[in-house]
Parts: structure tokens; C-alpha cells; sequence
């Protein structure tokens, strides 16, 4: 008799099956910023690697981190625990977190730039740590900012949300910003391509101010740099998907959707998902997009919201997620209680 090789009687995960575009009797699920500081068993470790940067950068605690959330929730997925930040870090330009306040970025000089994936290995080795303790049903996410979201960090050396100088200078310099635009593209998909190789089952494209730019702009400094990415990687890794998260995108999600490629699309919660739907290929598996506030407020508020979206999303592709982070005064009781929302309903 034949035996079969044992990885192919595991079953592909539910959540790479819903990316490859098939209609999953049990909704996937997973939250954005899903390791983090509501859970005390995070703010330990955070605590025990002194900052933020040593938590990411020690593959041990790093996967640690990444895990715990499933220790104790049934997600279908983990996602890395790292920041979209890291990829400035590989090119030679300072980072640091402040205490409270958030990234800080050191002075800009685009010339002496340099992609060194080196700077940032220990990211690889977390992921393949996890990849190792992680049980096959579940998928492995690994992530980047995407090109437009980490220029404007890289620009303005913070975020505040509006990042002025950052459209000004894609205005008024569009050749310059266009060469820093191009770097973090090339770098991006070096990021991304090494964390499949060291076990990542889908990527995660952020791009979380991709909704400050009007149309034209959007076309130029979204759309474009994330189809070379996609086109290049689908290239590269034709198994592993990826999904996009163009944050706030507002109408101009459906052409996102069609004009990168992505085979997964992320939603924030200011997104109809019917009305979404109904403008994106079949084929492409929609993620998100409960309001964190609610996951915050828990109660029948919460279990309404998070129905509602099952029942919209019933008879397509669909990835359950917040529509942005879980917010850090979140009561871990109130993830228990939507994770028990999802796993009751059935397509
Ligand atoms: O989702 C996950 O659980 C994986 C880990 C993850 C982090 N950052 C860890 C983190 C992911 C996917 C990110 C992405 C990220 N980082 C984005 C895109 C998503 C979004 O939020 O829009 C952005 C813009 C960043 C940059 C960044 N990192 C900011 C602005 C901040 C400060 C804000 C804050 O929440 O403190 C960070 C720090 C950061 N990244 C923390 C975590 C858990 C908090 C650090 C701490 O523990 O003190």
C-alpha cells in the first residue's frame, strides 16, 4: 500500500482556503494587533525585553508573544509579532519608541539608504519558531506597511494622522518622492519574500493612511507600488496570498482590489460589506471589519455587530477581522465572547 506523505493528509487551513477563494463552512477568523497589551501576559514579556524594539528583535519572546493570543483564543490564525517599521530600520534609518507617544524616526537622507535585510534577521528566526510551535491547521501571517504608509513615517519621522509634509512633498517632489517610493517597493518585497521563506503562509500589505490621498494621487503612490509588489511575489510564491488593507479607502477600495491583484482585501469598519461586495470579484476573499469600539464595549452591542457581518458575508470568501487594532483597554472577555460569535454560526 501507498503511504501517503503526512502533510498531505493535513488539511489546508481554513483561513488559506477562504484566500484561495473558496466559500469555508466555519468563518476564519483573526484580529489585527491581536498580541499586545490587553493581555497581561503580554505586557509581562514587554516588560521583561525592556522595549518594544527588544520584544520584536529576540526571536524567543517574539514568538511568544505571537502565540499567546492563541493560548488562549481559537484564532485561525497568528500574525507576527514585529512592526512595519523594521523595513526603515533595514535601510539605515534610526528608530525608536517612545514610551506612550510612538515611533520616532531619525533624519531622513533618501541618498545614503541602503537595504540591509541583516539589520533585521532576528524577525525571520521568530517566524520560524513559530512556524515550528504552531499547530497545522493554523496559518501564519507575516506582514510589512506598504511603501505609501511607511514613506510617510519615514518623512515626517512621526505619525499624527495627517501627515501634511508627506502630501505636500509626493506633490510638489513627486521625481524624489517617487525614488523613496521605489526603494521601500524593492525593499518591501525582499521583506515580505524572506518572511514566506522562513514560514509565513499569507502576507498582510498595510496600508493605514492609504486614505489621506484623493484619487490621482492614490492611483500613483497606492496602487501602483502594491501591483509590482503582488505581481512580483505571486511571481516569486505563487501559493502564498496576500491581502491588502488599503485603511479608509473609501470608494476607491473596489479598484484597489482589481487594479494590485490581492487575493485577500482588507476593510475598516467605515465600509458597507455588502455594498463592497457587490463591487469586488467573487474570488477575492474580504476581511474585516468590526469597529474595535465594540470589541471594547463588548455586550449584545457587540454580538449584533459581529452578526450582522457573518450574515452579510455568508455566502462568500470572507476572513473575519476587527476593521482596525484591538484596542489596549480591551477586556480579554470581550475577544472570548466574539470568538464564541463566530464559531456558532455556520454558512
Ligand atoms: O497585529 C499584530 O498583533 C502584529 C503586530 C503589529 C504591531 N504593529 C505591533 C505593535 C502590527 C501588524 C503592527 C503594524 C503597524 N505598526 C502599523 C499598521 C497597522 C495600523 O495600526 O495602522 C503601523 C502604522 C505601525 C507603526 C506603529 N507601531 C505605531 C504608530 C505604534 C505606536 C502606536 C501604539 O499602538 O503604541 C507602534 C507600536 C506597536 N506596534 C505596538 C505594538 C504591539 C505597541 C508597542 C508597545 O507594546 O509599547
Amino acid at each position: 500500500m501507498r503511504t501517503v506523505p503526512k502533510q498531505n493528509m493535513q488539511e489546508t487551513p481554513v483561513l488559506l482556503q477562504a484566500l484561495q477563494g473558496k466559500v469555508t463552512n466555519r468563518v476564519p477568523f483573526w484580529l489585527m494587533r491581536q498580541a499586545g497589551r490587553y493581555l497581561p501576559e503580554y505586557r509581562a514579556l514587554r516588560q521583561q525585553a525592556g522595549s518594544f524594539l527588544n520584544l520584536c528583535f529576540t526571536p524567543e519572546l517574539a514568538a511568544e508573544v505571537t502565540l499567546q493570543p492563541l493560548r488562549r483564543f481559537d484564532m485561525d490564525a497568528a500574525i507576527i509579532f514585529s512592526d512595519i517599521l523594521v523595513v526603515p530600520l533595514a535601510l539605515g534609518q534610526k528608530l525608536d519608541f517612545v514610551e506612550g507617544e510612538g515611533p520616532r524616526l531619525g533624519p531622513l537622507d533618501t541618498g545614503s539608504l541602503r537595504y540591509d535585510s541583516s539589520r533585521i534577521t532576528p524577525v525571520y528566526d521568530a517566524l520560524s519558531l513559530v512556524r515550528r510551535q504552531l499547530p497545522p491547521d493554523k496559518a501564519l501571517i507575516g506582514f510589512a506597511g506598504a511603501p505609501w504608509t511607511v514613506a510617510c513615517y519615514m518623512i515626517q519621522g512621526y505619525g499624527d494622522g495627517a501627515f501634511e509634509s508627506v502630501v505636500a512633498a509626493a506633490k510638489n517632489n513627486p521625481a524624489e518622492f517617487g525614488m523613496l517610493v521605489g526603494m521601500l517597493t524593492e525593499a518591501t518585497i525582499e521583506h515580505l519574500s524572506a518572511q514566506i521563506r522562513a514560514g509565513a503562509d499569507a502576507v498582510q500589505i498595510f496600508d493605514s493612511w492609504a486614505g489621506i490621498l484623493p484619487e490621482t494621487e492614490f492611483s500613483t503612490w497606492v496602487i501602483a507600488p502594491t501591483r509590482r509588489i503582488v505581481a512580483e511575489l505571486n511571481k516569486r510564491h505563487p501559493a502564498t496570498p496576500i491581502i491588502g488593507f488599503p485603511r479608509q479607502a473609501g470608494y476607491l477600495y473596489a479598484r484597489y482590489a482589481a487594479e494590485t491583484g490581492v487575493q485577500g482585501l482588507g476593510a475598516d469598519p467605515s465600509v458597507d460589506l455588502s455594498q463592497l461586495a457587490a463591487g469586488v470579484s467573487p474570488g477575492i476573499c474580504l476581511q474585516g471589519n468590526l469597529d474595535p469600539g465594540l470589541l471594547l464595549k463588548g455586550g449584545e452591542e457587540l454580538t449584533a455587530a459581529a452578526e450582522n457581518i457573518l450574515e452579510a458575508m455568508r455566502h462568500r470568501p470572507f476572513i473575519f477581522n476587527l476593521g482596525h487594532g484591538v484596542i489596549k483597554e480591551t477586556p480579554p472577555e470581550h475577544v472570548a465572547a466574539l470568538s464564541a460569535v463566530i464559531r456558532s454560526f455556520r454558512q
